[in-house]
């Protein structure tokens, strides 16, 4: 007997224990139940199968633990299950650490992105016909904006970062396996993410932690840099609409149009969390420190999101007011999640980062 599930269209999302990555499984395995889902995750400190509890038992789904630096075993997983379309999160993405561990970047995003093309490259042979490697990026290989200005899909690539020059260099090995052998390779550079499930080393959800317990917020430098925000499930309806839409070897920038000062999103996440916890208007912005700044701070980060809208006809779905206040409600709710990822190696990582900064 031919199994339901033998001619389903099957679909690798690496990374999809992450951040973004969760909320990209969730959405394609509840609205494609044609489509097999398989999530291949080295689950390091950033991956947690507990973001994905909701779907863990649908029969479209697979988690699969691997790491994509090791290319005997990508291609292996390759031939096996001979995907059909790749969707690549799957990354060490959080400056800091770049900043501290260099290397683990370049292994993580710029050699395990090859293994990954590699082995599309070797399964599709030469038919590429129905078939996509979706790369994700982001707007940081951009480099940084003065003032003025904002980033288009035509910028040149001017990482500072070790974190946004390995994202750099994948994205280029990407293109060039698309404009060498032909691979249908898509790429979107999106702004800076928001939302549930996101590891606690990042601003918001930092900073949500800390202001609920009463912790020193540490600001970077004068707080003045600025961020583009887009609530991080936009951001995979955007990767949706791209992965079925969009044109093979383009690029996409995918942003809310919603800058940011940093010491004016902690005031207002002090604001609004002063309220949510029944707090004294102003006591959580005494916790404000101003600490040593990042080496090499890009100053401001800008998208212009009008390709994805004008041609695919993507846009945000929820103001930021609405969006930071859902997300700060969920860290409320969700005390044990916090707990869990924040026990162990990520406190020694947080002594390391922040004591005498
Ligand atoms: P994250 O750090 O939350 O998640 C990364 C995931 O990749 C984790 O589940 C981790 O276990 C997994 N992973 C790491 N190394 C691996 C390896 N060697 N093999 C297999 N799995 C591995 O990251 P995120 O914020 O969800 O970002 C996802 C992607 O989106 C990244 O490529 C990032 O560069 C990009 N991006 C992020 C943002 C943002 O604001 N967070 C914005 C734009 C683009
Ligand atoms: P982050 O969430 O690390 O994202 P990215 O560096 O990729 O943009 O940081 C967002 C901004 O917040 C960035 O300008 C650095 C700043 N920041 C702080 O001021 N204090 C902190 O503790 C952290 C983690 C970030």
């Amino acid at each position: 007997m031919v199994s339901k599930y033998e001619n389903m269209k099957t679909i690798l999302i690496t990374g999809g224990a992450g951040f973004i990555g969760s909320h990209v499984v969730r959405l394609f395995v509840n609205k494609y139940p044609d489509y097999k889902i398989v999530n291949l995750d080295k689950l390091t400190y950033a991956g947690n199968l507990a973001n994905l509890k909701d779907v863990e038992n649908k029969p479209n789904y697979e988690f699969v633990k691997g790491d994509i630096v090791d290319g005997d075993f990508i291609l292996q997983l390759f031939e096996e299950r001979q995907f059909d379309g790749v969707i690549h999160l799957a990354a060490e993405s959080h400056v800091d650490r770049s900043i501290s561990n260099p290397t683990e970047f370049v292994y993580t995003n710029v050699i395990g992105t090859v293994n990954l093309l590699n082995a599309a490259k070797h399964i599709w042979k030469d038919d590429f016909s129905d078939k996509k490697f979706y790369h994700i990026s982001t707007d940081e290989v951009y480099g940084s904006l003065g003032e003025e200005g904002i980033f288009t899909e035509e910028t040149r690539y001017d990482p500072h970062s070790p974190y946004s020059a390995s994202k750099a260099s994948s994205d280029h090995f990407v293109r060039a396996y698309h404009d060498t052998f032909g691979l249908p390779v898509i790429i979107s550079n999106c702004s800076n993410n928001y939302g549930s499930y996101q590891f606690p080393e990042k601003l918001i959800p930092l900073f949500i932690n800390n202001i609920r317990n009463k912790k020193p917020l540490p600001v970077y430098g004068k707080g003045e840099n600025v961020r583009d925000w887009l609530w991080v499930v936009d951001h995979a309806r955007a990767i949706d609409v791209i992965y079925h839409k969009g044109k093979t070897g383009d690029t996409y920038n995918i942003g809310g149009f919603n800058e940011w000062k940093n010491i004016d999103l902690i005031r207002t996440m002090c604001r609004v969390m002063d309220k949510k916890l029944g707090r004294e208007e102003g006591e959580s912005e005494k916790l404000i420190t101003y600490v040593k700044d990042r080496a090499g701070h890009d100053l401001r980060y800008a998208i212009d999101a009008t390709k994805i809208k004008n041609e695919l006809g993507w846009e945000p779905s929820v103001q930021f007011e609405e969006g930071i206040s859902k997300t700060i409600d969920w860290y409320l709710d969700n005390e044990e999640w916090m707990k869990n990822v924040t026990s162990g190696d990520y406190q020694k990582y947080y002594d390391k980062q922040y004591l005498n900064r």
